[in-house]
């Protein structure tokens, strides 16, 4: 892997740090590149391309919530000479209707080039890094999820799958669906971080809960109602069973919800002064 050089797009973000750290630990060399990171990375802004993916064998390929993975710069890094594209997809996208991940997945398969696609469920990370932390500090929140099991994994765990991708042969032309060990409702999940934190934390897993915290949010309600369809939409997919993916690709067993409820809490994630 001497000649390699990866770059890691995203990698001040919840995966992409994770990664970084962990493939530098490995003696692999990293470009580490964001808006605000080591190396400068903007999606919307094309001038900053070139630079970012000069010399690069591989790339973590990740776009922010809402951003798309514009097909221009995968075909850039192609035509710079990357060999193989790793990218950061979700699990469930085709029920969601996510066109936005569904056109990523597209680019890297058309890519021309080695690629393989990591759809993880839902990250432990968002309660105490990503989306849901204001809520859990606020005291509650409502996604309209009802009773469905999601296999919420963790974000070390989608890095050490990435990790492996990235530095050991055999994964060309996979996708992986990342979980953790078990499908827990998000109520359930809710519980956890309840018990763990030691915060009261309200759940809502009704329509009308979510149409309701929407309002008192200020959306408007047509933008509210298209996104419950397409969480409707998931939750008539089922349970979300767990897989054997982050243990036969990373070579460990994921951890489970409670035990990254457990070290957030312990780490002071949901303590007031943070
Ligand atoms: N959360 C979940 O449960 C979940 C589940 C499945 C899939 N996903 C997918 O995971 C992705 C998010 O990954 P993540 O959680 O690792 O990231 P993240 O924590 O949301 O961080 C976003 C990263 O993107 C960078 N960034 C923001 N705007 C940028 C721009 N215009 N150009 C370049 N870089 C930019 C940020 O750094 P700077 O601010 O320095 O630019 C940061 O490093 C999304 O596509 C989401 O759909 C999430």
């Amino acid at each position: 892997m001497s000649d390699e050089l990866i770059l890691v797009l995203g990698a001040t973000g919840t995966t992409g740090r994770r990664l970084t750290r962990r493939l530098r630990a490995a003696g692999v060399a990293v470009r580490a590149a964001s808006r605000h990171g080591e190396a400068r990375f903007d999606w919307s802004d094309p001038t900053t391309w070139d630079a970012a993916v000069t010399g690069v064998t591989r790339i973590y390929l990740m776009a922010p919530h809402e951003v798309p993975i514009d097909p221009l710069f995968v075909r850039r890094a192609v035509e710079h000479g990357v060999r193989h594209i790793t990218l950061l997809s979700s699990r469930g996208i085709e029920a969601m209707g996510d066109e936005r991940l569904m056109a990523a997945e597209r680019t890297v398969r058309e890519s021309g080039v080695d690629w393989t696609i990591l759809r993880p469920d839902w990250f432990d990370q968002n309660f105490d890094e990503g989306f849901l932390q204001p809520a859990v500090m606020a005291g509650g929140f409502a996604l309209p999820v009802g009773e469905t099991g999601f296999a919420f994994v963790d974000a070390d765990d989608i890095a050490a799958v990435a990790a492996a991708v990235l530095t050991t042969d055999g994964h060309a032309g996979q996708s992986y669906e990342l979980t953790g060990p078990d499908s827990l409702p998000f109520a359930e999940a809710v519980r956890i971080i309840s018990e763990t934190s030691g915060r009261p934390v309200r759940f809502g897993g009704t329509d009308d809960d979510y149409l309701a915290q929407q309002a008192q949010l200020g959306e408007p309600e047509e933008q509210a109602r298209q996104a419950l369809a397409a969480f409707t939409a998931l939750r008539e997919l089922g349970d979300q069973p767990p897989t054997d993916a982050v243990h036969r690709i990373a070579g460990h067993p994921p951890k489970a919800f409670r035990a990254y409820a457990e070290e957030a809490a312990a780490r002071g994630a949901w303590d007031t002064a943070h």
